[in-house]
């Protein structure tokens, strides 16, 4: 697959077959979540792999429990209560796997190198002909005393990006985006604009000179 056709094609999956996911495809996503960039390729990331059901349905449960609590002083809160309120949602989306990405918690930039294999890590899922999801609601549970034991891993760690793993049920509709807001300062974009004004969109068909 193209690089420019699995950037466009990748979906949060949702729904998911019941069937299990090979060890050998997230070995393959784990493989290609390592060749993401780091800073000063420090490669800070670890992997956790969970395809134990009661485990995942008990981090799902303790997670959910506690976004409730906070709920009422998040952004969007009411479309969150209107969601996380449904007793039969579950946050992985009866997934059958999750793949923790996390890395001990020092140095600037170890969110960012964990963020950046998560994409890959999805990128891959995409191309071994599964679906993928980040699952920002588990993150809170994760990284606290309980969550990373229940991950193994040690209090310095910082639980970054929860992704859940399985084969789709079925294909996702496109996710419409918003044109990119660009400062374009230089050469190569065909605008009246001043130096410094924030161009409100553009169409994709601009490219970079
Ligand atoms: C940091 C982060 C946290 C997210 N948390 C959740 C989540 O808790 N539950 C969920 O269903 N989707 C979650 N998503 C997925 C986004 O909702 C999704 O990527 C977005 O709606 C765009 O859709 P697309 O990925 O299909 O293009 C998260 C994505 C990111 C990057």
């Amino acid at each position: 697959m193209n690089i420019l056709d699995a950037i466009h094609c990748r979906r949060a999956v949702r729904d998911f077959k019941p069937d299990k996911v090979p060890a050998a495809l997230l070995r393959q996503m784990i493989a290609a979540a390592s060749w993401a960039p780091s800073a000063m390729n420090e490669q800070p990331w670890h992997f956790t792999v969970v395809t134990d059901a009661n485990l995942m349905g008990e981090i799902a449960t303790q997670a959910k429990a506690l976004v409730l609590k906070g709920v009422a002083a998040m952004p969007r809160s009411g479309h969150f209560l209107d969601v996380l309120g449904d007793p039969h949602f579950n946050i992985f989306y009866n997934a059958p796997a999750l793949l923790v990405i996390s890395a001990e918690a020092q140095g600037q930039w170890h969110v960012e190198d964990c963020a950046m294999a998560a994409e890959n890590a999805m990128l891959a899922a995409l191309d071994l002909g599964l679906g993928s999801c980040w699952i920002g609601f588990a993150q809170a549970w994760l990284n606290s005393e309980d969550g990373l034991k229940a991950l193994g891993l040690p209090p310095n760690y910082r639980a970054v990006a929860p992704l859940v793993i399985g084969y789709p049920k079925a294909e996702m509709p496109p996710v419409a985006r918003k044109k990119p807001e660009i400062n374009w300062i230089g050469d190569g974009l065909v605008t009246g604009r001043t130096p410094g004004q924030i161009v409100p969109g553009v169409d994709g068909t601009l490219t970079h000179p």
